[in-house]
């Protein structure tokens, strides 16, 4: 067998792995023709997106083009396309929205912005949303929920759209880590009655910060527009329709993208195939190239075909050998800790969502937890989820980047089937 580089053996990956240029993977790409792009919108001046050239509405065409979808919305962010998803469904105050522990606290924050309450679901072995346990927390204040697709890994959408349906429950998928992901053939985001993406620095095409909320729903595109930009109906009045607004305008907060993050957006969702089909090239490379597992399991993806690529997960027996698993491996050439790594206040885990578990609000009076309207008695604290703590503390996860080849991915297979060796 061979000798393990943390006994003091050579090492599987004898060359370090290629690093990133920090961020995701649109960054990567970043090239002349973003910087033409952006150029081009200061030189005209422009940057303010009602104008009939509008960078913005380009995108926003663009994209839902792509997506398969009847309207998108650039916005500037990713929480706020979830905000402006959840207002345009007319999600507030009283309602309860389910979504899954392991998520970005965005999603948790999005809720409690639209005036809703949070309710914290345990995740399963797909590392997303565990139908099972959304059942079990449906109560009569729940109005919505959101699956999240974690790490351009497919939510078990089916599942959790049938329960929506069996329990006239709207659905808000969270695609801001998986732009192009698909599931059974469609666009992710397109299950549900609305869908969300986050452009930000680390997403897997970006515009330094930015979102995009999409739906086929003539009301809540137009409502989601409402809930973006408070002078809407006076910077679209050419745009009215004759037979006027479907609904009653309403204002909020302003989500107004300019010029430059849409000319930016543009030219990334040109990339957006080139990137998929990368970093699903070194995802089937790396799983080709797995033995048989002894001693874990691979993460469950409902849909492999319409994974992402840019992670894959393994979820080891127990914790003890998770921590002893991942030691060995960064020893091998492939740096990595747990998912649930206690020694960093991860905001990807509800844990360390201290503002929700705290129960915060920006004056008392704005707690979607104490309003008056709402009837639930929805607690939190640590333990809540333990389930969802077990998988994370078991998990150990990679990611594959742009400037990663098939070697690469193949060493970080060679790697993990040394050390299941040893400890299998
Ligand atoms: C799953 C998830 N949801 C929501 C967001 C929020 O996106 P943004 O940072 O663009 O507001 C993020 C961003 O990291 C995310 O990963």
């Amino acid at each position: 067998m061979d000798r393990l580089a943390i006994h003091g053996g050579p090492k599987a990956i004898a060359e370090p792995l290629p690093g990133t240029p920090g961020g995701g993977h649109g960054v990567s790409l970043l090239g002349d023709e973003e910087v033409a792009a952006a150029t081009e919108v200061l030189r005209s001046g422009r940057l303010f997106r009602f104008h009939p050239e509008s960078r913005v509405r380009h995108f926003e065409r663009a994209a839902a083009h792509w997506i398969g979808v009847e309207h998108a919305l650039m916005v500037n962010s990713g929480t706020s396309a979830l905000i402006c998803a959840l207002s345009g469904l007319g999600i507030g105050p009283g309602d309860e929205v389910i979504l899954p522990g392991y998520t970005y606290i965005a999603t948790a924050a999005a809720v409690v912005a639209a005036g809703a309450v949070p309710v914290v679901g345990e995740i399963d072995d797909s590392l997303g949303l565990d139908p099972l346990d959304v059942e079990r927390k449906i109560t009569r204040h729940t109005r919505a929920i959101i699956p999240v697709h974690m790490q351009g890994v497919p939510a078990r959408l089916a599942d959790l759209c049938a329960i929506a349906r069996d329990h006239d429950l709207l659905v808000i998928e969270d695609c801001c880590q998986c732009i192009g992901g698909r599931y059974r053939g469609r666009v992710v985001g397109t299950w549900g009655h609305a869908g969300a993406w986050s452009l930000n620095y680390f997403k897997i095409i970006t515009c330094g910060e930015g979102g995009l909320v999409f739906t086929n729903d003539d009301l809540v595109y137009e409502r989601a527009s409402f809930a973006a930009d408070p002078a809407l109906p006076m910077w679209m009045r050419d745009a009215t329709p004759e037979e006027g607004w479907l609904s009653e305008p309403f204002s909020t907060q302003c989500y107004r993208p300019s010029e430059l993050l849409g000319a930016i957006a543009t030219v990334q969702l040109q990339k957006l195939d080139r990137i998929l089909a990368h970093t699903r090239s070194l995802k089937q490379a790396f799983l080709s190239a797995l033995d048989e597992p002894r001693c874990y399991a691979l993460q469950h993806v409902d849909d492999p075909e319409g994974d992402c690529g840019i992670s894959a997960a393994i979820i080891v027996r127990d914790a003890e050998l998770a921590l002893k698993f991942a030691a060995a491996l960064t020893a091998e050439g492939l740096p990595c800790g747990t998912a649930h790594n206690d020694g960093f206040p991860d905001r990807h885990i509800y844990r360390y969502w201290d503002s929700i578990l705290g129960k915060g609000a920006h004056t008392p009076a704005a707690s979607p937890w104490t309003d008056p309207r709402y009837q639930g008695s929805t607690e939190y604290s640590i333990e809540m989820c333990p389930r969802t703590l077990d998988i994370l503390d078991r998990a150990l996860r990679f990611g594959f980047t742009m400037t990663m080849q098939v070697e690469h991915a193949r060493a970080m297979a060679s790697a993990i089937n040394k050390v299941d060796r040893a400890f299998g």
